[in-house]
This record gives structure tokens, C-alpha cells and sequence, in this order.
């Protein structure tokens, strides 16, 4: 089954209004109407409405990096899913490493965020990834299940469709050490085998699994190359158009 390959730049809380502006430009110069895979970044709220309107008519799509478990209400700092479709952004990033541990976001909230974001059309990228002293551990596999089994308790088979996997390391984001190949493949095999055991084999070859963690222009093409890598989820290469666009080339490879 062949999947359409996905790559993803996540700002995170980095750029100002300019500097959103001028990165979409020059990836939108670059980029071809259809270059055969998607294409999405997912700025800070503030800039959300700039990015959906500097990325209209191109192959790009936007997304917001978290959205609130509640639709509206009493919930002060919070932004809700449906402001984000309201600003006329599409994806929303679920379950970040960073929401997890700098934010301490539970199995929990990240699925009622889930059911919250399918409920009203987002289409969301669930993030999982153990960190380094649970993968000295020998607990990877049970830490990523796990985050697995919860995100999508709440996701309908006919949902699935609209979820994309993210598997984000810890201990490779940001800090310059990506996984190897082989250890990318070896848990996105083990996310996909899951899937297949809890949703069918169809379903678990349907679905993206995304790698993020360190990606960049020089480790892009062999981390791309494994098969059940479907693609990348990219922060700090993101923010630099003469960086993400050698790996958008990369991804068309
Ligand atoms: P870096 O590419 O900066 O390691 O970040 C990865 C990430 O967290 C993407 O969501």
C-alpha cells in the first residue's frame, strides 16, 4: 500500500509576524501546485490567520500546535478547536512531547482533545515518543503503545482516516541526535503491527506514521527511506526555508 508522504514543520514559539510571512513565501517559491506528497506547518496561534491566508492556493496546509479538551467556555489561555477552524486551519498537532512533559498533558486530556478535534473536522497528527530513560529501560514499546491505545480510545474506525502518527523520540528533539533509521523503523513497525491488531491490517497500512526528532537536510533522505516512514514532523529545520526546503526535496525523491 503506498502512502503519501507527509512533511510537517512545527514552529513551535519561534518567528514573528514578518518572519511567518517571509517563510511561507519563500516555501510557497519553491514548491510546485502539487509536488506529490503534503505539506503543512503549524505556527503559533497568533500567526495561525496569516499562515491560512499566505498559504491559500498552494499545496500547503496549516495547523495549530494544541487546541483546548473543550469546545468554549471558561477555560482562560485556552484557543478551541473550533476557533481553529474558524481561522480557517485544517490540522491540529496532539500529544507534543513538549505538551506532555513541559506541560504535563496526560493519556487523558490528549484523548478528549482528540475526540474533541475529530468531532468538529480537524484533522489531527497524535505525537508519541518515549524518553531516553525509558528507552535505556527497555520500556519504548510499552511507552508508545501506550500513547497509542490511549490517543485513540476515543477515535471511531471511520475517524481514523483523518489521524496522522507522529513518532517524536524525547530524547531526539531538539537536541541534534535524530533516531537512527533502524530505530525509526523499528517503532514504527511497532505502532503499525498494533494498529493492525487493534483496527485490521487495511487500516494500520492506510495510516501515516511520521517521524520527528533532530530531522534535517542532511539525515532527511535516509530517515524518508524507510519503509513505514511516511514522512517528517519538523521543528527547528522548519524555520529556516533554505533548511526545509532540502527536505521537502528529499520527500519528492
Ligand atoms: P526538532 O526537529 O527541532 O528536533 O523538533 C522536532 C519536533 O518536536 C517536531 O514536532
Amino acid at each position: 500500500m503506498s502512502r503519501r508522504r507527509f512533511i510537517a514543520g512545527n514552529w513551535k514559539m519561534n518567528l514573528d509576524r514578518a518572519g511567518a510571512a517571509g517563510l511561507i513565501s519563500a516555501l510557497r517559491a519553491k514548491l510546485p501546485h502539487d509536488p506529490g506528497f503534503d505539506v503543512a506547518v503549524f505556527p503559533p496561534f497568533p500567526y495561525l490567520e496569516l499562515a491560512v491566508n499566505a498559504c491559500a492556493g498552494s499545496c500547503i496546509s496549516v495547523g495549530a500546535q494544541n487546541c483546548s479538551h473543550e469546545l468554549k467556555g471558561a477555560f482562560t489561555g485556552d484557543v478551541s478547536a473550533t476557533m481553529i477552524l474558524d481561522l480557517g486551519a485544517r490540522r491540529v498537532l496532539l500529544g507534543h512531547s513538549e505538551r506532555r512533559h513541559v506541560f504535563g498533558e496526560t493519556d487523558v486530556i490528549i484523548a478528549k482533545k482528540m475526540a474533541t478535534a475529530l468531532g468538529i473536522g480537524l484533522h489531527p497528527i497524535l505525537c508519541v515518543g518515549e524518553t531516553l530513560d525509558e528507552r535505556k529501560a527497555g520500556q519504548t514499546s510499552d511507552v508508545v503503545l501506550r500513547q497509542l491505545r490511549e490517543g485513540l480510545a476515543p477515535v471511531a474506525a471511520a475517524q481514523l482516516a483523518s489521524v496522522t502518527l507522529a513518532y517524536e523520540p524525547v530524547w531526539a528533539i531538539g537536541t541534534g541526535v535524530n533516531a537512527t533509521p533502524e530505530q525509526a523503523g523499528e517503532v514504527h513497525s511497532i505502532l503499525r503491527n498494533a494498529l493492525a491488531a487493534s483496527h485490521g491490517r487495511a487500516t494500520a497500512d492506510s495510516m501515516r506514521i511520521l517521524y520527528g526528532g533532530s530531522v534535517t537536510p542532511d539525515n532527511a533522505a535516509s530517515l524518508l527511506a524507510v519503509p513505514g516512514v511516511d514522512g517528517a514532523l519538523v521543528g527547528g529545520a522548519s524555520l529556516d526555508a533554505s533548511k526545509f526546503v532540502p527536505i521537502l526535496e528529499a520527500a519528492q525523491r
